[in-house]
């Protein structure tokens, strides 16, 4: 959960490093650090986060400022970003560090998982300067090159036999300050070639400034980079499809929101801009489904794995797969909770959902179900990304780069290509075409209602609420039901992800059953109204809420509302004594419910940690990609 940056070339490597830092700071920000050579000798910064909320200074800000003053230049340098897994946030763990015989320098994105190990076979051997993992495997390189005259690739690769773990190293040697020597394995690495000029990260973005011809490091791989490219290399390269306007905000104060406001376009993206619906044929076109055809048409039960927000999808996606594409046994595993033993490979697919394609619980599965010959999907916003890769098949979302760490956008699209999913198994198997027609009719309405929705009045409303009822609380109630209990608990997840609100999300009718104790006065609840027959249940359960005192926020959709106003209004004159409101969304079909429900929500949280002084984009203690176990 780190960022590694490395270049050599013509320009003026230390700001390239620092622009790098700066893209790669979502998946880590607590400190930054660079290593270059200067007459021989290594120039090492490192600064750490400082400040809170607004006034937060991140680690790459002092860089560059410490850049903008003074007059360093070099043509090499390597760069890190830092989410600790190990030790303290301090100077001395940040990165790079720099072996004991004082001639190689290291950046690290992963861990090592025999550290300990490590650590003891070092320990009086060498000075250990910091707590961190990565220090050691420096030292393991700088024995093999005190112990005999081989060059530093080979170093490299004799010291990686003792190693455990994942990672993506970049070293440097003060006496050849031409050359990175990069070594990865299942964390990612990708070269950016240029014109005699080369920038090696752990993400696109930190390339796509420089170039879109990129080529991803393979597992296994130790690698010789100069200015001309790669020494010896047979691989393949891949033109990003990156726009580098994604990495900037775009006249927006934050990314959570610039991400919100996107999410119209998004969905329309994630159908390929009508590129992915065949109308005539009530049928999506997924260029995944392609050259397995037969395979899926034969599947009996799908496993969806997932992480965080990305596991609330997937637990619609159950919904969609189970009623659309009418597969009856649809099982939803979180990621680090899987177990694929009763899941067998006949009739079987694991479908893995993640933004990154790079989680290491989601990751872990898909490797656990290869070797059961389980066959594997993804739905996958990072184009290339592990998961891309090691599926047999997959769908990506479209939605290009998302920055803020709290996920929005991406998981709408999500939904968006799960929901095709299940129209197109559907198609393949039960469903008839005028309702596939239907559904996809549906879908491409979608967007211009999700434009409405945005409008300036929800807005609005929204950022009165979060203001005056969810920011002042200490504890929020998100309550839903069926397809809309996880929106409940994506909306509670956005809102402690980025406030620190403590919340929950709740099924409705689970609410009396033991939390409804801890609703009061300075406790708000927020509940979805669904549009279907389970209406009055979701009722009860705001009528219980409003009993205890709890302010009462409901999301109800536009042909509801007046009918709830009256409800609101007839018992707040009689039973209720708390503050009710409403945020009004457009109507939309069923299926479709969850996309427009969550919207308010994002925008509740967002106002709130707006409110509060967050950190909205890179909230404390958390990073983008969760790459650590
Ligand atoms: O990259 P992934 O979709 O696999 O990430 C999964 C979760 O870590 C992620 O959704 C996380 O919960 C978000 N920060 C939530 O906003």
């Amino acid at each position: 959960m780190c960022g590694i940056i490395g270049y050599i070339g013509s320009r003026n490597a230390i700001d390239v490093a620092i622009h790098g830092i700066a893209d790669l700071e979502p998946r880590g920000y607590e400190a930054a650090g660079l290593a270059y050579v200067q007459e021989g000798k290594f120039q090492i910064e490192k600064r750490l986060r400082e400040g809170l909320g607004s006034q937060t200074v991140h680690p790459s800000e002092q860089l560059r400022l410490w850049l903008d003053h003074g007059d360093a230049t070099s043509n090499m340098c390597i760069g890190h970003t830092r989410w600790p897994s190990h030790g303290d946030n301090t100077l001395n763990n940040a990165h790079p560090h720099v072996g004991f015989i004082d001639r190689i320098a290291v950046v690290h994105n992963g861990t090592i998982s025999n550290f300990h190990v490590l650590r003891e076979e070092l320990s009086g051997k060498v000075p250990l300067r910091s707590q961190t993992d990565t220090e050691l495997v420096v030292h393991l390189v700088a024995r093999e090159l005190e112990a005999s005259q081989i060059s530093l690739a080979e170093a490299v690769r004799r010291a990686l036999v003792h190693v455990e773990g994942s990672y993506a190293f970049l070293f440097i040697d003060r006496t050849q300050p031409d050359m990175i020597v990069a070594a990865v394995m299942g964390s990612p690495l990708m070269v950016g070639l240029g014109d005699d000029e080369v920038v090696i990260a752990s993400d696109a973005s930190a390339i796509v400034r420089i170039t879109k011809r990129i080529v991803d490091v393979d597992d296994g791989e130790v690698l010789v980079i100069r200015a001309s490219g790669i020494e010896d290399s047979s691989h393949v390269e891949r033109i990003s499809e990156l726009d580098p306007h994604d990495i900037d905000c775009e006249g927006y104060d934050h990314y959570m929101l610039k991400e919100i406001m996107e999410q119209p376009r998004i969905v329309r993206a994630a159908m390929n801009y009508g590129g992915r619906i065949n109308m005539k044929r009530g049928m999506p076109r997924l260029g995944g489904f392609r050259d397995f055809s037969g395979a899926l048409a034969r599947v009996e039960h799908v496993v969806l794995v997932a992480c965080g927000t990305a596991y609330y999808a997937a637990l619609i996606g159950k919904h969609y797969l189970q009623k659309i594409a009418g597969i009856a046994r649809v099982d939803v595993m979180i990621a680090s909770e899987a177990d694929l033993s009763n899941v067998r490979a006949e009739g079987s697919v694991l479908i893995a959902i993640s933004q990154s394609g790079e989680t290491f619980d989601t990751k872990g599965v898909v490797d656990e179900a290869r070797s059961r010959d389980i066959f594997t999907m993804g739905v996958v916003n990072v184009a290339a990304s592990w998961i891309a890769r090691a599926t047999n098949c997959g769908v990506y979302c479209g939605a290009g780069r998302e920055t803020a760490v709290a996920s929005t956008k991406v998981f709408v699209s999500q939904l968006t290509v799960l929901y095709l999913i299940a129209v197109r198994l559907g198609r393949m198997r039960r469903l008839s075409r005028p309702d596939g027609k239907r559904l996809l009719k549906n879908l491409k309405a979608l967007p211009d209602i999700l434009e409405d929705l945005l409008e300036d009045e929800l807005v609005e409303t929204a950022q009165w609420i979060a203001q005056n009822i969810i920011a002042p609380s200490d504890f929020v109630a998100f309550i839903g039901k069926g397809m809309l209990y996880p929106i409940a608990m994506e909306g509670s997840l956005k809102l402690k992800e980025i406030t620190y609100i403590p919340s929950e999300g709740y099924a409705s009718g689970e609410l009396k059953h033991g939390s409804l104790a801890l609703l009061s006065t300075t406790r708000p609840t927020v509940a979805i109204i669904p549009s279907d027959d389970t209406f009055s249940d979701v009722l009860t359960a705001v009528m219980e809420a409003a009993r205890t005192g709890s302010p009462i926020i409901v999301v109800v959709q536009e042909s509801q509302k007046d009918m709830m106003r009256q409800i609101l209004d007839e018992y707040s004159t009689s039973t209720f004594d708390s503050f009710q409101t409403m945020l009004v969304i457009p109507d939309v079909p069923d299926y479709l419910m969850p996309i427009a429900a969550v919207l308010p929500l994002q925008l509740l949280a967002y106002f709130a940690a707006l409110a509060l002084d967050r950190e909205i984009d890179k909230p404390r203690q958390l990073a983008k990609s969760v790459t650590v176990g």
